[in-house]
């Protein structure tokens, strides 16, 4: 597939991908959506981190309401149901992701923007960076896992004022509510992203892989299920990882090579 709304940039292990539709905000359409899906299908398997981010002054103004709501509205309701069917795709996809993603946000987010950044396993705004969950503005609901974005990201009260008043929120209040990750002063943000990657670039990638897939089951568990589930878990991911915790990074420690409460081990097989 060739790119028209999407670059793809592979630098050492960390792929980047620009949503490149800067002249509408980088509102979502169903080819950009198809795009997102083909570019991390591509690249699964080959990085360590993906990050996503937005051309121009947005980092996404959701979804693009002429292209996703008038025209198949117009078309009738199959047309419609299926210009949602690549915008959940994305989201699944990204939420399901084997490897870390990194939302960058510099700009606009709203509605399936917002949706698109918490499906990330991080995101980090400059502070300056406006968010929204405008659906209430045009009279609807966020719909298309834009609510399930908020109340799992948000308190149920915050999720409940931004929904109901269509307010807007900068990137230091999205950090402070928990909508985002982190939010640093523009001047900061290159090297806070950095910093990020890098941090998550020496992790072993498998224990990474499992970190962010168990706790996201164990949120739904009771304790004593919690406890039976990380074992298995455990032992699986150790399976998958043929000891290296042990062989590297609990022998390193042995050697005083490193204070793991501080830093990570040294990957011998990287
Ligand atoms: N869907 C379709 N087109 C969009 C869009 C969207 N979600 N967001 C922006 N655009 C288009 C604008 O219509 C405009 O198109 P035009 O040049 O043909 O007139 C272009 O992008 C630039 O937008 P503009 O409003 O001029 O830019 P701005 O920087 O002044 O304002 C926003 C940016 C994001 C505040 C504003 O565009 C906006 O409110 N967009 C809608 C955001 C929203 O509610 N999204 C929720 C969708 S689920």
């Amino acid at each position: 597939m060739t790119y028209e709304y999407v670059q793809l940039a592979i630098e050492d292990s960390v792929a980047t991908l620009t949503l490149d539709r800067p002249e509408k905000r980088n509102a979502i359409i169903p080819q950009m959506a198809d795009e997102v899906v083909d570019a991390l299908d591509r690249v699964e398997g080959q990085v360590r981190v993906v990050v996503i981010e937005g051309a121009g002054s947005a980092f996404c103004a959701g979804m693009d309401l002429e292209k996703r709501f008038h025209e198949p509205r117009n078309e009738g309701p199959k047309a419609f149901f299926e210009a949602g069917r690549s915008t959940g795709a994305m989201f699944t996809t990204l939420y399901e992701y084997r490897h870390p993603t990194v939302a960058k946000i510099e700009g606009w987010t709203f509605g399936a923007g917002y949706c698109l950044q918490a499906v990330c396993d991080f995101a980090v705004a400059t502070d300056e960076s406006v968010f929204g969950l405008s659906e209430i503005n045009f009279g609807i609901i966020p719909g298309g896992g834009a609510m399930w974005a908020a109340v799992n990201t948000m308190d149920r009260r915050t999720a409940l004022y931004y929904t109901s008043t269509g307010k807007t929120f900068t990137g230091e209040e999205a950090a402070n509510n928990g909508a985002i990750t982190i939010s640093v002063p523009e001047t900061d943000f290159e090297t806070e992203i950095s910093e990020l990657i890098s941090s998550l670039v020496e992790k072993n990638p498998v224990a990474l892989q499992f970190n962010t897939a168990v706790l996201e089951r164990v949120r739904q568990m009771s304790f004593a299920e919690a406890l039976d589930y990380e074992r298995g878990k455990s032992e699986e991911m150790k399976y998958y990882q043929q000891d290296e915790w042990v062989d590297e990074g609990i022998e390193q420690f042995r050697d005083r090579k490193y204070k793991p409460g501080l830093e990570s081990y040294e990957e011998q097989s990287k």
